[in-house]
């Protein structure tokens, strides 16, 4: 049997589909013994639990449903943390204060709303070591929203509202995404959090400036979903093939630079719905929204409250018995049978990027007269094929790059950019007496992937590396997440080093997951 106690829900994938799947199972049986006013028992959490509410950003909805949701379970200790007047307005930082509140119990479950984007992934891991210092049982985290990124409680209530008007089969879906979809974290959950239906199509609908970023519209499309785009509700409506499933979301003014404000008027007109357009959509639909919607020009205008495609009041009061499940799922009163392998983390290869090379001899060290080429040095290294292909002002870059982050120009050594044969530019850098440590060559990695690295004893290559993107860069003081809402950014002041893994061709921030070239990383 699975038992959620400890588990973290920071993106909707931190469960699994079947996971997903069980808990909407869950939620239904909840909601109708609820509704029929059945015995709720098999629901409450046993052993005692600390469940603590921090909000750091405005909530109605989420707060207030998990508030009545944590008070459902009789054995809950339930703590609305006031983080206004707390020492978080004396700069501590997030992690000693969650240290603090882990102490209080045994075992805590964490409901944590944060303008700053990443901050339940580094809570599970730095509190967790912390629980682990001091004998006290892992926490649960469950992300409230964290700025721009995800909202997973609000994805796991919008899957069951859709399972809902579906009857249940998660065959198919086809749904409108409509309005902010720049910042809208709840359309952002979308993109795993639809995986629970075997067939998507998802239309994206909004102008331009606030259109869904192009990383998610790549991963919707490698998760199998069929994605279109339009501009405006009007340019949708005289499509062909339109949804029953209006999924809306309000303009987050608070999120949006200068730029994109002063033209709020017209990107508002193009994803707010006019009592001229109902006869346009189709027969069953029913339109939904996270809420809140603003109280002057809202997206879904109030006359449509009284009409049958109001779908998003049934949607937001299925929030309460989504998580009063989701937290008899941590409090370990609900275990699930396994039918999936348990996950164990990853034996990871640290170094298995830098890929041995075939030795030609006489081409290194020991150059030919006449010949361009690798000054010949006795011992040492060459890293060579530097930013090979690129042009000879990104070449030179490149050399300037890794001397300085690798330190290497208090050494006797020499640099060039030359030609290869097959007409490129690369460049090179030879260290005469000088090797690499194996950090050394994971720097190397992360700022010019696909270099060789040369060892070079007794005026020959004894051995050959060709390096490539590493699958995860961490750990150097050098590097930082160009996303200012990351929690990892200096500018937040949290003191958490940055940290990347590898996802296709792009380094993705582990707490906030910006994609960056490998070129973005870097601070130097
Ligand atoms: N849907 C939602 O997150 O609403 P609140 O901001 O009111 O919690």
């Amino acid at each position: 049997m699975k038992n959620f106690r400890g588990r973290t829900l920071a993106l909707i994938r931190d469960f699994s589909v079947s996971e997903q799947l069980f808990l909407y199972e869950k939620a239904k049986e909840l909601k109708q013994k609820w509704l029929n006013k059945e015995d709720l028992d098999e629901f409450q959490i046993k052993d005692p639990v600390n469940i603590y509410i921090v909000f750091v950003e405005p909530s109605t909805r989420t707060k207030e449903s998990f508030i009545n949701a944590a008070r459902f379970h009789k054995n809950a200790h339930v703590n609305i943390f006031d983080a206004e007047h707390s020492s978080f307005n004396k700069n501590e930082s997030y992690v000693d204060t969650f240290n603090m509140l882990t102490s209080y119990g045994d075992y805590s479950i964490f409901i944590v709303r944060t303008r700053l984007e990443g901050v339940p992934r580094l809570l599970e891991r730095k509190v967790g070591e912390f629980a682990h210092r001091h004998g006290i049982d892992k926490p649960a985290f469950i992300n409230g929203g964290d700025g721009r990124h995800e909202h997973p409680t609000q994805e796991l209530l919008d899957e069951f509202t859709f399972l809902e008007q579906n009857n249940f089969d998660n065959s198919y879906i086809k749904i409108a995404l409509i309005g902010d979809l720049l910042h809208g974290r709840t359309v952002h959950s979308k993109v795993d959090g639809l995986k629970i239906f075997k067939n998507v199509e998802v239309d994206l609908i909004a102008p331009e400036e606030i259109q869904m970023p192009e990383h998610y519209v790549e991963k919707m499309k490698s998760n199998g979903f069929e994605v279109r785009k339009y501009f405006s509700i009007d340019e949708y409506l005289s499509s062909s093939n339109i949804a029953r499933t209006w999924y809306f979301t309000r303009l987050q003014l608070e999120r949006m630079g200068e730029d994109i404000l002063e033209k709020e008027h017209v990107l508002r007109k193009a994803v707010t719905f006019r009592k001229d357009m109902i006869d346009k959509v189709k027969e069953g639909t029913k339109f939904y929204h996270p809420l809140p919607r603003p109280k002057i020009n809202p997206e879904i205008p109030t006359f449509l409250d009284e009409l049958s495609l109001n779908g998003w009041e049934t949607q937001a009061r299925n929030g309460f018995w989504i998580r009063v499940v989701l937290l008899s799922m941590l409090g370990g009163a609900i275990t699930m049978e396994c039918d999936e392998p348990e996950k164990t983390p990853m034996e990871e290869d640290e170094y298995e990027f830098i890929i041995p090379a075939q030795i030609v001899h006489g081409t290194k060290g020991v150059a030919k007269e006449g010949k361009r080429g690798i000054k010949p040095i006795e011992n040492g290294t060459v890293i060579d094929h530097i930013a090979k292909g690129k042009s000879t002002e990104e070449v030179f870059n490149t050399v300037v790059k890794i001397r300085r982050i690798l330190k290497l120009y208090d050494c006797d050594s020499a640099d060039g950019i030359f030609k290869s044969a097959d007409g490129s530019y690369k460049g090179y850098i030879s260290l005469p007496d000088r090797y690499l440590t194996k950090k050394e060559i994971k720097k190397l990695a992360a700022i010019a992937p696909n270099t060789t690295v040369n060892i070079i004893k007794d005026a020959s290559v004894k051995e050959k590396y060709r390096i490539k993107l590493p699958p995860k860069i961490y750990n150097f003081d050098e590097i930082r997440c160009k996303n200012e809402n990351c929690i990892t950014h200096p500018k937040n002041g949290e003191n958490v080093g940055a940290s990347f893994v590898r996802i296709g061709d792009k380094l993705v921030c582990e707490y906030c997951e910006t994609p960056h070239e490998y070129s973005e990383i870097w601070v130097i």
